[in-house]
């Protein structure tokens, strides 16, 4: 079992160091590899996602990623900024798979900013298509506007799109989990509006047809927004596009009381995976020893589970993330009056401990 180890920028290497901790206590055979990706390959050669990374994660079995970005990046021009380095592993590696689920831990409920029964035992899974959609969509650029608003005026312009192949497996990723779990998805799209989501309503609908043990509903991306602070817990599986994924995975996220405990797997047709939690490089406290390390720890966990088959070890990780937390230690951003605030590193080392 070969994992590639990209730690990328800001909070990126002091949480993977705890995760690769973690696993490295698991007495299970891996050979870890390690490489720049983000800001720290730019700075170190150029570019966010050198040939060499990238060669490297594709011969892994799966790829334990931190985060990549920084403010100080943002006037470089596109194809040079730290955030191609994940659109580009994700498209090279055709990882269009991504899971977010959005747990909220029993002992972190009061940290929600909804209040305590909105969020009590919240279990979502937003299903995100991640190669495809206005993200990847051709053409895209500048140009002097042929017509519209302002005809002869400079523009910019993406192009959202799907094809029915993208569709329909995504919609089959999420059928089949939802058949793990309370046999229900909810596909999230515009079609009132977008053509490229009227297709994709019926197209999950056509998939859905295989899948008659599931139910399914649509809503419209603005509702679900709406409904996920209104009331989160009727949600189980969530599965829409790249775009609308992105935006409502931080929404749910949110309601859990912090992204930093929040894993993301991301996952091709032969299963090889990246890993990564789901929040970003935090410039702004990295090098603190202050970030949660739960989210990565807990990445680590999903990548035994859905790439490793290591199930048990998964399994052991994630009873170590609940002992640790009903121990009462907190990084500062799921702090509460009553608990014990922690730094990075002291999380790692409870967590090491509660492996048992
Ligand atoms: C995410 C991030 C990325 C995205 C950025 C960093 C390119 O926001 O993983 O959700 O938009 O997909
Ligand atoms: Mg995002």
């Amino acid at each position: 079992m070969k994992i590639a180890v990209l730690p990328g920028d800001g909070i990126g290497t002091e949480i993977v160091e705890q995760a690769v901790r973690v696993l490295g206590a698991l007495d299970l055979k891996f050979e870890m590899e390690t490489a720049v990706v983000g800001g720290a390959a730019y700075e170190a050669s150029g570019r966010p996602l050198p040939e060499a990374t990238l060669k490297l994660a594709k011969e892994a079995d799966a790829v334990l990623f931190g985060a990549v970005g920084d403010w100080k990046y943002d006037k470089l021009e596109r194809a040079l900024r730290p955030e191609q380095a994940i659109l580009g592993l994700r498209k090279n590696l055709g990882l269009f798979a991504n899971f977010r689920p959005a747990i909220c831990y029993e002992q972190l409920t009061h940290a929600s900013s909804l209040k305590p029964e909105l969020v009590a035992g919240l279990d979502i899974l937003i299903i995100r298509e991640l190669t495809g959609d206005i993200y990847f969509g051709q053409p895209r650029g500048k140009r002097t506007s042929p017509d519209g608003n302002f005809p002869g005026a400079e523009e910019a312009f993406d192009t959202m799109r799907y094809t029915r192949p993208e569709i329909e497996r995504i919609a089959r990723v999420a059928f089949e989990a939802a058949r793990k779990r309370s046999k229900r998805v909810t596909s999230v799209d515009k079609a009132n509006v977008l053509e490229t989501f009227q297709f994709w309503k019926d197209v999950v609908t056509e998939v859905h047809k295989d899948y008659p043990d599931i139910e399914l509903d649509h809503m419209y991306v603005d509702n679900a927004a709406m409904q996920l602070v209104k009331a989160p817990k009727k949600f189980d599986v969530v599965v829409t596009g790249n775009m609308f994924g992105d935006i409502l995975s931080d929404e749910a996220a949110m309601l859990t009381g912090s992204i930093g405990m929040l894993p993301s797997a991301s996952l091709n047709a032969s299963k090889q995976g990246l890993y990564e939690p789901s929040h970003g490089s935090a410039p702004d406290i990295a090098g603190k020893g202050v970030a949660n390390p739960l989210a990565t720890i807990l990445s680590a966990a999903m990548m035994l589970r859905f790439s490793l088959e290591q199930e048990e070890a998964a399994q052991r990780i994630e009873n170590a993330v609940k002992k640790v937390l009903s121990q009462g230690l907190r990084t500062p951003d799921i702090y509460s009056e009553g608990t014990t605030r922690v730094g990075t590193r002291e999380m790692g080392d409870a967590v090491l401990k509660a492996l048992g």
